[in-house]
């Protein structure tokens, strides 16, 4: 089998072991054949000592395949990770520029366009003041309809009325109220801008038992040099019955156009005529592994596919 090094982070109070939360798929990529090494989130992310973070990391004898498997980083910080990780011979699957676009919407909006919620988006400038006459202007295009707000990576799903769903666009003192909620709520962690999607209803599951917010019919696809590796219903509660998967094929256009080896798309159904649609698109070394998808059956697709195609 050829080298291939998954990358997690330590846990951040014994650096020689890896963060407990990603213990269950780093024992899985071991059963499944596959090496692993350690590098220091805190190092990478707080500190900006990418050199650091990797110290841990034996250096490859020949080039080898790395694929990262852990907390979201912005681009810059994967940057760092993915300069540090080539000086030890080990190149991530994805290029940072790979990363960024499926990491930020915007990036890849043209790329999915004609299978996703209509999208616009605004950046942020520094102060962090929303201009509300621009974004008016912006969601016209709406007309009056509802829409759902997210930053380029990620919404405040779990504060639904609060801070994502916006019920008509023409109602400037909602539009106001759930932009602002939204931007105190994401503090540091806003990334990028503002991004605002028409609403669509998709085939409901009911409601979060913990925070209320409505769910969809979501399921996760990781795909891997063009095709799909795995589909997996999303979310943990909620009775999926058997509803059938994602076909195999589903948005093998789109796929073709997104430029990334490894990546996710999370789609639905849309309720009215049951047709498929993309929700989110993800970096596939930063999208969680659905609690339904055994971490077993996802590193024996990974290799048997890698291991195919090298
Ligand atoms: N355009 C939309 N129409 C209807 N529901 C949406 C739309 N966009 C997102 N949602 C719902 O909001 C949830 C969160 O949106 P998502 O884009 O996946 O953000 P996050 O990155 O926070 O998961 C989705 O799981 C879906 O249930
Ligand atoms: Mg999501």
């Amino acid at each position: 089998m050829p080298a291939i090094r998954l990358i997690y982070c330590a846990d951040p109070l014994h650096p020689t072991q890896i963060d407990p939360i990603y213990a269950p798929e780093c024992a899985a990529a071991t059963h499944a054949g596959l090496d692993y090494a350690l590098i220091s989130y805190e190092a990478l992310v707080q500190e900006q000592q990418a050199k650091r973070a990797v110290r841990r990391v034996a250096p490859a004898v020949e080039p080898t395949l790395a694929i990262y498997r852990g907390w979201m980083l912005c681009p810059a910080d994967y940057r760092r990770l993915y300069a540090a990780l080539a000086e030890r011979n080990l190149h991530l699957i994805n290029s940072p520029e790979a990363y960024r676009f499926c990491h930020y919407l915007p990036e890849c909006y043209t790329a999915i366009a004609d299978h996703t919620p209509r999208t616009v988006w605004l950046p942020l400038v520094e102060s962090r003041e929303p201009d509300f006459n621009a974004i008016m202007l912006a969601l016209q295009v709406f007309g009056a309809a509802p829409v759902v707000l997210k930053d380029y990576v990620k919404s405040r799903k779990h504060e639904w009325a609060e801070a994502c769903f916006i019920p008509s666009t023409s109602d400037r003192q909602a539009v106001e109220r759930v932009v602002r909620r939204f931007i105190e709520l994401q503090g540091e962690d806003l990334n990028e801008g503002l991004v605002f999607r028409e609403y669509v209803a998709f085939e409901p599951l009911g409601a979060h038992s913990r925070s209320g917010m409505p769910l969809t019919r979501e399921y996760r696809c990781f795909i891997l040099d063009g095709a799909m590796l795995t589909r997996t219903a999303y979310w943990e509660e909620g009775d999926y019955d058997d509803a059938e998967l994602p076909p195999e094929t589903l948005f093998a256009g789109n796929i073709q156009r997104v430029r990334s080896r490894f990546f996710t798309l999370d789609v639905a159904r849309r309720r009215d005529d049951g047709a498929w649609m993309i929700v989110e698109p993800g970096d596939g070394q930063v999208a969680g592994l659905p609690e339904r998808l055994d971490p077993s059956d996802f590193y024996k697709a990974l290799v048997s596919r890698l291991t195919g195609a090298q």
